[in-house]
């Protein structure tokens, strides 16, 4: 099978806080983005990943990529939504059969990760790694009183890369250009099509915060959970 990969790195991290995007941040002396291209580059030519970046840090960006002839990168969106539909439109010529969309904020992908999504897609529309849910979870309103307690047996956390039949997810996309869901699996879910879950990893958890940044440390480096 031909398999895309579109790895998306032009959010401005507001929660990270810091002026410098966290895709570009060092860990273990390489930045996150980096660190996503390898893992993948073990198991896709080069030529079939496209990163989705802000041309404002385009510095930033060629230091990350130093050594590695990718593609282009992409210009992307105001919204994670507007970025992965503009990746995927620059794959339309090259159209692979399966495509793997990959948040650059998570640095501690691995092959075992990957290859489980990757197998899923021979039966599914889509299929994503996810995590169970260890804590209570409870919906409280804007006062801050409690509403409900929502069960958390079937609640599972979505990680990425999410992986999906190029065509279909394409197609998702255009249709549901200008909205803003934050991962691609929930279009293919407003369609009724069929998604996977298959089994995440923590150590691929999303840097969103400075102190994850920290525990992606702990868990790339010493393998601790
Ligand atoms: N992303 C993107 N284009 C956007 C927004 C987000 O490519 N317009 C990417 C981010 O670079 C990140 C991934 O989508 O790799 C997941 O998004 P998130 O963790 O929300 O990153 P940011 O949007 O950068 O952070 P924040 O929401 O805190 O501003
Ligand atoms: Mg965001």
């Amino acid at each position: 099978k031909k398999i895309a990969v579109v790895i998306v790195a032009a959010g401005s991290g507001s929660r990270f806080g810091d002026p410098i995007p966290k895709q570009y941040h060092l860990l273990g002396g390489k930045p996150l983005l980096r660190h996503c291209i390898e893992s993948f580059a073990k198991l896709v030519p080069l030529e079939m990943i496209r990163v989705i970046y802000n041309p404002d840090h385009r510095d930033r960006y060629d230091d990350a990529m130093n050594g590695l002839s990718l593609p282009e990168p992409i210009a992307g969106g105001l919204t994670r939504q507007q970025s992965v539909l503009n990746g995927l439109r620059s794959l339309e010529d090259e159209n692979p059969d399966y495509v793997l969309i990959h948040d650059a904020a998570r640095p501690g992908i691995s092959d075992d990760v990957i290859l489980r999504v990757v197998n899923a897609l021979s039966e599914h529309s889509g299929a994503i790694p996810t995590l169970p849910v260890m804590d209570t979870i409870k919906q409280a309103g804007h006062s801050g009183f409690i509403e409900k307690t929502i069960p958390r047996a079937q609640l599972h956390r979505a990680q990425t890369p999410q992986g999906f039949h190029f065509a279909t997810i394409l197609k998702a996309h255009k249709q549901f250009e200008g909205l803003e869901f934050t991962d691609d699996a929930a279009l293919l879910e407003q369609l009724g099509l069929d998604v996977i879950c298959v089994e995440g990893d923590v150590a691929n958890d999303k840097v969103t915060r400075p102190d994850d940044m920290d525990r992606a440390h702990d868990r790339l480096y010493t393998g601790s959970k």
